[in-house]
């Protein structure tokens, strides 16, 4: 579904990305993880367009970004963006839109949907995430759980293949991470490619089926979750969750 090839970003001379190679699967559930300022973000932004990098490749699908201006390269960053959905760590809601009017923004104004039609399918995603009780209410309204499900529902609306998540627990009661947890399966069980970054590792555990490691701007470490977070190979990775030191044998 993406294969990001030899990925380099740089901002000024220092190298945020360098060289990521990596491939996310139809259905499948990835986490990042990493400690603060290894590139976990940036990556992210990268995946659909949203950040320019300086060599490698993003494809995803038949779309295939290359490094550079976008505006050289509309038609491909186009197509990414229409696959890709990004849910933002803040959620970006439109402040003087209601729920309902979030989520029925971008399909009237960038698909060309009717109204009609645009708020017939939202209020099916509202049920979805379980937010048809507020479809009236403006995001500060919201507390911070429910406007990152308005946030999943206006992504789900352009009908993405992918849906990349900036750490979704961030503002999360505990409580919530599991009803979040729930909600992403469903959606990856109906074939929604789902890549989140995430400093909690019960989410990571329960949702993804391979985590990557990101550190300094490289995938240090790979592999499921249950072998990443109890036996990490990268002494990065057993610092970041807090293990110490491996035994010398
Ligand atoms: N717009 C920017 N200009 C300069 N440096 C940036 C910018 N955005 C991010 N960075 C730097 O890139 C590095 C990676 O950031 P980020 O991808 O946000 O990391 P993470 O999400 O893993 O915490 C950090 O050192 C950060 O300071
Ligand atoms: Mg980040």
């Amino acid at each position: 579904m993406i294969e990001v090839r030899e990925l380099t970003k740089r901002y000024a001379d220092r190298t945020v990305l360098n060289g990521i190679s990596a491939t996310f699967e139809k259905g499948e559930a990835v986490a990042l993880l990493g400690p603060s300022g290894g590139g976990k973000s940036t990556l992210l932004r990268c995946l659909n367009g949203l950040e320019s990098f300086d060599t490698g490749s993003v494809k995803v699908g038949d779309c295939v970004l290359e490094p550079g201006h976008a505006r050289a390269q509309s038609a491909q960053l186009w197509g990414v963006r229409r696959r890709v959905g990004f849910v933002f760590q803040q959620w970006h809601l439109f402040a003087h839109r209601t729920t309902l009017g979030n989520v029925i923004e971008a399909p009237v104004h960038v698909k060309g949907q009717s109204v009609k039609e645009a708020t017939e399918r939202a209020k099916a995603l509202l049920a979805k995430v379980g937010m048809s009780h507020r479809e009236g209410a403006y995001p500060s309204e919201l507390s911070g759980g429910e406007q990152q499900r308005v946030a999943i529902a206006r992504a789900l609306a352009m009908d993405p293949e992918v849906l990349l998540l900036d750490e979704p627990t961030s503002a999360l009661d505990p409580e919530r991470v599991g009803e979040l947890v729930a909600l992403l399966e469903q959606l990856r069980s109906e074939g929604l490619t789902i890549v989140t970054v995430t400093h909690e590792m019960r989410f990571a555990q329960e949702l993804a089926s391979r985590v990557l490691v990101l550190h300094g701007g490289n995938i240090i470490e790979e592999g499921t979750p249950g072998r990443v977070l109890t036996h990490p190979r990268h002494e990065r990775t057993r610092a970041f969750l807090g293990l110490g030191p491996a035994i010398a044998s």
